[in-house]
């Protein structure tokens, strides 16, 4: 079905059973919220949310990676040059090694500029034996423990929006002002390869990538005047939600007349609120940006494919990501079906892994923690999985923060459990640190390496 313009609206989705909604205690305040967003300048433009679908259908046809890669939530409370710049120079420190491993380019999409708001599983949580309203992300309310702080405010969704429109600013001034450098985010991948306990093994691609850069200024390209290798796109992404938000970012392009939901480049739907007859999935089929869709270890092939034609109908190439989150023991098992089913009902869609959301336990010192050898199990059981149903792997969803903070076990520098206490800073779920996230990245460029060496052999 596609949506109807007769029958679809920003507001259409009010009549279908809206999941993961806060409790907001002020009916007046949420709509005069809502009518604000309404009249502030879109955050971004519908032309680059159809450049990065391009880029997208670029990865569903094997001709590209996704980096897909942020914070669980962004937080009111650490908001900072430093911070938005440490995340970034992460990204593209992970991408600089990807891309060069696979030989293809990496479609970099922050989940950030927006990612504000949580799904629970539960609707309440228990903090030093207080039981409280779960936090639901600082875009609804704070995340104190205490019943206080944890009032839904509407007002807070136009501060998400203002905090949004600074990240996207400053974002966008370092990926156009030099900061992206190649020739200078491959210094700090030398940097972090001579500190890292694994250096030997990653040293052989950061001496390629070295090596590629002097063949390039040999062949008489300049490294430093050429736009392409000091200038990148970083594209923002997150959750869609607050259906309340995205309907007052949601504008009508004046070139096509089409919706586009101009809170980010791509919104995704999650795990908990993408039933085909729910409200999230008729809002997001309404607008025009790429989507992105968690499927978790509970989604069957039919219900998958009712969602996806709802939110695909055309069968567009980049419209949509399909994300999963199946857990390292699951992955091979449950994806190969949902592969085989989405593929025979014709949607071109890129198929992404998230390795954190299925992985998280708690210590018996009660931290929420992943383990880094959990997190490569399921990347490469996904890789694994593609290559049973001749997908294309076509990329990866983190969580990760540019900070020192010890939430995740393993890695090189291995992180302990006794360590957890340390630096556990998330608001929500257990980030990979940056030197964590470096790791992973040159351990998945070596499966991407071999994929795409399948890829070419077998055509
Ligand atoms: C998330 O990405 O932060 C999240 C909550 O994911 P999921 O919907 O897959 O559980
Ligand atoms: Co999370």
């Amino acid at each position: 079905m596609v949506a109807s313009p007769d029958t679809w609206s920003p507001a259409s989705w009010r009549a279908y059973p809206a999941l993961q909604q806060p409790d907001w205690p002020d009916e007046a305040g949420l709509g005069a919220a809502t009518e604000r967003l309404k009249e502030l300048p879109p955050l971004v433009f519908a032309g680059e949310a159809r450049d990065l679908t391009t880029a997208l259908a670029g990865v569903a046809e094997g001709r590209a990676f996704l980096l897909q890669a942020g914070d669980c939530a962004e937080s009111f409370a650490d908001f900072s040059a430093v911070s938005i710049r440490e995340k970034l120079k992460i990204i593209l420190q992970m991408a600089a090694v990807m891309t060069y491993a696979g030989a293809l380019p990496v479609v970099k999409l922050g989940r950030i500029a927006g990612q504000f708001a949580k799904p629970r599983s539960a609707p309440t949580e228990t903090v030093d034996g207080v039981e409280l309203p779960a936090f639901r992300g600082h875009m609804v309310h704070d995340d104190a423990p205490s019943a206080a702080a944890r009032v839904p405010d509407p007002e807070r969704l136009v501060q998400a929006y203002h905090q949004s429109a600074a990240t996207l600013n400053l974002l966008r001034a370092f990926t156009k002002g030099g900061f992206a450098d190649l020739t200078r985010v491959h210094s700090w991948n030398q940097e972090f390869v001579a500190t890292s306990p694994e250096g030997r093994r990653y040293e052989a691609i950061a001496t390629e990538i070295e090596r590629a850069l002097r063949f390039m200024a040999a062949c008489g390209i300049d490294l430093v005047s050429e736009r392409r290798l000091h200038e990148v796109d970083v594209w923002t992404s997150h959750e869609g939600l607050l259906l309340d938000y995205e309907e007052g970012l949601t504008r009508r392009d004046s070139l096509t007349g089409e919706w586009y939901d101009c809170s980010a480049h791509m919104l995704w739907v999650g795990d908990r609120t993408r039933q085909a007859d729910g409200a999230h999935v008729e809002f997001f089929a309404g607008v025009r940006n790429p989507l992105g869709l968690k499927v978790g270890p509970t989604a069957t092939p039919d219900e998958l494919l009712d969602t996806c034609e709802r939110l695909d109908p055309l069968r567009t190439p980049g419209r949509l990501t399909l994300i999963a989150r199946m857990g390292a023991g699951r992955v091979e098992e449950e994806l190969p079906p949902l592969i085989r089913a989405v593929r025979e009902a014709g949607h071109p869609v890129v198929w992404a892994c998230d390795p954190m959301h299925a992985n998280v336990f708690r210590t018996p010192s009660g931290y929420k923690t992943r383990r880094f050898e959990d997190i490569m199990s399921e990347i490469s059981g996904f890789f694994v999985a593609c290559r049973s149903e001749r997908a294309w792997p076509g990329g990866v969803h983190l969580e990760f923060t540019g900070e020192d903070v010890t939430e995740c076990l393993g890695g090189a520098e291995e992180v302990l459990e006794d360590d957890l206490s340390t630096r556990y800073r998330t608001l929500c779920d257990p980030r990979l640190n940056a030197r964590q996230s470096l790791d992973l990245a040159f351990r998945l460029a070596e499966l991407m390496r071999a994929a795409r060496d399948t890829a070419v052999r077998d055509g």
